[in-house]
């Protein structure tokens, strides 16, 4: 079996559900998912496991080293996968803590913790073993427009609380490689989107908010760019370096879906206007309402996963048309889990980040930067 961190959150439980449903019937091999649920963990995500022996759910914190050691010496995985951080850049402008508390001590106890197991395995399960931490390209900090895209050799340049926390991270991973010899790989994606986003991050953020009647509030000037990949996609990616991925390194994973925050807000409306046209006949584009700038934004992210696909054979499968769709028609198709992530908590977060500025009227909006 393997262990998952953070397996409640948003790419976690989309990997343990795809885990899962890899394996026939009762073939797939077991996930222990250990996850705190802070408010970006969500078990209503993992409901369709209810009865599936192949899925034990523990609540907790990856920094609790007893907690973890006595969950190693019971279950013995023979992988570990780490989701679990704080991952929402913004959260981590407002109140960084959480972010070092979590991503640099708690990666650490990990490590400490899965060091001090893995050092009682007999020699072949211990060559066999693998830790897998899945981190970001954002710790390679930001590219100007004419920058060639990240590639794995590019120097670590993080710029937020949150990307400075998962460099860190990452250095800790490499460490523990380096002088300990723990059997790790990291891989560094590029943003991710698709079901069981919440809606604090961009593309479910305007979903939510367009069908509310709400203004979509983009940063700045909405030039900045993301380069986009569809969920499932990297967990085809994680199971492939998890596989055969090479110890020690890092792989860079990313679909070549550059864009700008303004076309992917239009590309949004724009099946929205398609799948659920407004009764007055008016397009969601007229709720874009550019708001004040996120302070240090990075510009632009682009990601070169050409070793990934060289050495390892992976490719995403779907296109940023395919994907973006199939993910606006996966929030109207689900508007009980939208509504039911849509706590007091979220809300009190809505109103501390965007003051009035969502919920005016788009003609009171600021002007592009
Ligand atoms: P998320 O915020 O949706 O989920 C994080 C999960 O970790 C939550 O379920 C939360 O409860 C859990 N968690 C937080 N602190 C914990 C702790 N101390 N112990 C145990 N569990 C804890 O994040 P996500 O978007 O699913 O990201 C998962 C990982 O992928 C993160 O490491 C993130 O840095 C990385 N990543 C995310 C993206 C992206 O676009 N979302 C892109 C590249 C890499
Ligand atoms: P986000 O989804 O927070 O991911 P990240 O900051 O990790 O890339 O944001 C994606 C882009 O969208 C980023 O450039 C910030 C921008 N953005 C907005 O313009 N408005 C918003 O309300 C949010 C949440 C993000």
């Amino acid at each position: 079996m393997i262990l998952v961190t953070g397996g409640a959150g948003f790419i976690g439980a989309n990997f343990v559900l795809d885990w899962l449903a890899q394996g026939t019937a009762g073939s797939a091999e077991a996930v222990v998912n250990l996850d705190k649920l802070t408010y970006a963990g969500n078990l209503e995500t993992l409901s369709s496991l209810q009865g599936n022996a192949s899925h034990v759910f523990v609540q907790g914190d990856i920094g609790d080293s007893a907690l973890v050691s006595r969950l190693l010496a019971e279950h013995k995985p023979r992988a570990v996968v780490n989701f679990a951080a704080e991952s929402h850049v913004d959260r981590s402008i407002h109140g960084p803590e959480d972010f070092v508390q979590t991503n640099v001590l708690g990666t650490f106890r990990l490590l400490e913790s899965v060091r001090g197991y893995w050092n009682t395995l007999p020699a072949d399960e211990k060559a066999a073993f693998r830790f897998l931490h899945v981190s970001t390209d954002e710790v390679y900090g930001s590219l100007s427009a004419t920058d060639p895209a990240f590639t794995e050799d590019n120097k670590y340049e993080p710029n937020s609380p949150y990307s400075a926390s998962k460099a860190a991270s990452d250095h800790l991973v490499r460490a523990w490689h380096h002088t300990y010899g723990l059997p790790v790989v990291t891989t560094n994606c590029s943003n991710n989107y698709g079901p069981y986003h919440f809606p604090e991050k961009l593309i479910p953020l305007m979903i939510v908010n367009a069908l509310a009647g709400k203004n979509l509030p983009v940063y700045g000037d909405g030039m900045q760019v993301r380069d986009w990949l569809y969920v499932k996609d990297h967990c085809s990616a994680i199971r492939r370096v998890l596989a055969d991925g090479k110890l020690g390194e890092t792989y860079n994973v990313g679909g070549w879906n550059e864009k700008p925050n303004i076309e992917i807000v239009n590309t949004v409306c724009a099946l929205l206007d398609e799948l659920r046209p407004k009764a007055d006949g008016k397009s969601y584009r007229e709720q874009i309402s550019y708001v004040t700038d996120r302070p240090g934004h990075d510009r632009r992210y682009a990601i070169d996963a050409r070793k990934l696909e060289r050495e390892l054979g992976w490719k995403p499968a779907e296109t940023f048309d395919s994907g973006i769709r199939k993910t606006v028609e996966w929030y109207l198709a689900n508007a009980q889990w939208v509504s039911n992530v849509q706590s007091g908590a979220y809300r009190e977060w809505v109103e501390k980040q965007y003051d009035a500025e969502s919920t005016e009227p788009a003609g009171t909006a600021k002007a592009p930067a």
